[in-house]
């Protein structure tokens, strides 16, 4: 089967969503909507990366960093692309670009019930952090209720 990389841009946003919404373990949210991927995308230069066989998107995964740590998010191959090493090529690709741009270490969120994700990164060296948990507030809420 036939696939070629390259960076995700906005123009493919609609391809990208389709791939996710039909991904178990991907969890979609305000924040997948299409201007807030085009502001991630912006932010982090050609750092996400989509597979794409025939005039399809077969695989996709979004990477940014903050300066100090990578992020990767919604790693996703359609089930009709899998075990072809496309997860791993676009893993290893962004995990390249980071280290070009000085980052030393990555994070993933994964959902504590994907075993099939956790397969996949422990095969590939990915270890959980012991001792420290994801917190998290709506800052949508913060702003309604400050008044500011
Ligand atoms: C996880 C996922 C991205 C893997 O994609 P893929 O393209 O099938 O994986 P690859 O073909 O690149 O696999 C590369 C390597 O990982 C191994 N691997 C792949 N899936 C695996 C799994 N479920 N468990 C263990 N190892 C796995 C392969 O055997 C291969 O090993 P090798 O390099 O030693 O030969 C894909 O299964 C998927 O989209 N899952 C649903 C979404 C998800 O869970 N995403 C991660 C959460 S963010």
């Amino acid at each position: 089967m036939n696939h070629a990389f390259r960076a995700l841009t906005i123009a493919d946003y609609d391809g990208v969503r389709r791939l996710w919404q039909n991904t178990e373990g991907v969890g979609l949210n305000e924040s997948d909507r299409r201007e807030n991927i085009a502001s991630f995308l912006d932010r982090n230069p050609d750092l996400s990366r989509v597979a794409v066989g025939g005039d399809e998107i077969v695989g996709a995964v979004l990477c940014g960093h903050d300066g100090r740590r990578g992020y990767l998010h919604h790693l996703a191959v359609a089930k009709t692309h899998r075990r072809l090493g496309i997860g791993k090529q676009l893993v290893a690709a962004c995990l390249a670009d980071l280290a070009r741009q000085g980052i030393s270490k990555c994070n993933i969120f994964l959902f504590a019930d994907n075993a099939v994700g956790e397969a996949f990164w422990q095969h590939h060296g990915w270890a959980k952090r012991a001792g420290l948990q994801v917190m998290q507030k709506s800052l949508i809420r913060a702003a309604q209720n400050c008044g500011c």
